[in-house]
C-alpha cells in the first residue's frame, strides 16, 4: 500500500485518466513516486470495469468518478460495492434526491467519502429550463443542491474553481475537489471558465483534478512535478 492510501489526506491533485486502458500503464510508471491519485471516469470504467479499479487502488489514490443517479436503494447497493473496491472518492448526483443522499453517508469511512455533483458546468440557463426547473439561474441551483446535500450529511463537492470559495466559506471542513484548472499559460483545450492550481488552492479547493496539462504534455512527470511545487508554495 501506498503512502497516499495510508493517509486520510486526499492527494493534492487527481490526474484524470481519460484514455484507453493501454496508455494507463505508461503513464502511472512515468508519475511513478509522484504524490498524485488518479480519477477513472466513465470512459475508462466502462472499458476495463471494476477489476482495473480495485487494482489501482492498491496501490494509488483513486477518484471514481460515476456520478450515481437512482433510486435510492440502487443507489445505496452500488455505493457500497464500490466503497468494497477501496477507491477514496466517487461522485453522486445531488439531483438525485434528499432520500437518495440521506443513505449514504452512514457507508463513508476515514479513507472513502461521496463527493455530490451539483449542476455541470455544461449546464447553461436555458438547459435548466428544459428540465422545468423554475429558477433557471445556475448558480442558485448550484446553492439549492449543495444545500440539500449538505443537509442530508453529504461533506464533499465537485465544483468548478470559481464556485468553490464561496461553497468552502459555508462549509469550511468539506472536501471540495474541483476540475477545470490550468497552469497559467497552458492551452484551455475544451475548458471555458478556469483557474490556475494555486488560485484554486487558494479559493478553499481541497484537491484539483487535472487531465490534458499533465497527460498531453510532451513530458508529463515534468508537468505534474510542476503543478506539485507550485502548491507546496503556495
Ligand atoms: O483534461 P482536463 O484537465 O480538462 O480534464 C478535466 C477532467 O475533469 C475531465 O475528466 C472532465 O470530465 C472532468 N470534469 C470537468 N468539468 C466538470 C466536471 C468534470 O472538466 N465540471
Amino acid at each position: 500500500m501506498s503512502s497516499q492510501q495510508t493517509s486520510s489526506a486526499l492527494p493534492p491533485v487527481f490526474v484524470a485518466l481519460d484514455m484507453n486502458e493501454g496508455a494507463v500503464s505508461p503513464l502511472l510508471g512515468t508519475l511513478d513516486g509522484l504524490n498524485v491519485g488518479y480519477k477513472i471516469g466513465m470512459e475508462l470504467f466502462y472499458q476495463s470495469g471494476a477489476d482495473l479499479v480495485r487494482r489501482m487502488a492498491q496501490d494509488h489514490a483513486i477518484f471514481l468518478d460515476l456520478k450515481l443517479h437512482d433510486i435510492p436503494n440502487t443507489v445505496q447497493s452500488a455505493a457500497a460495492r464500490i466503497a468494497d473496491m477501496g477507491v477514496r472518492v466517487t461522485t453522486v448526483h445531488a439531483a438525485g434526491g434528499g432520500a437518495m443522499l440521506a443513505g449514504l453517508p452512514a457507508l463513508e469511512r476515514d479513507d472513502f467519502q461521496f463527493l455530490a455533483v451539483t449542476v455541470l458546468t455544461s449546464m447553461k440557463a436555458e438547459d435548466l429550463r428544459g428540465l422545468g426547473v423554475s429558477d433557471d439561474n445556475p448558480q442558485n441551483r448550484v446553492q439549492h443542491l449543495f444545500n440539500l446535500a449538505r443537509d442530508n450529511g453529504i461533506t464533499g463537492f465537485i465544483c468548478s474553481p470559481l464556485e468553490v470559495e464561496g461553497l468552502h466559506a459555508e462549509l469550511p471542513g468539506g472536501t471540495f475537489i474541483t476540475p477545470g484548472v490550468r497552469p497559467a499559460g497552458a492551452s484551455l483545450d475544451d475548458q471555458n471558465r478556469v483557474a490556475t492550481p494555486l488560485q484554486a488552492k487558494q479559493s478553499g479547493a481541497t484537491s484539483l483534478v487535472i487531465g490534458r496539462p499533465i497527460t498531453r504534455a510532451p513530458d508529463p512527470r515534468a508537468a505534474a512535478q510542476a503543478i506539485l511545487d507550485t502548491l507546496s508554495h503556495g
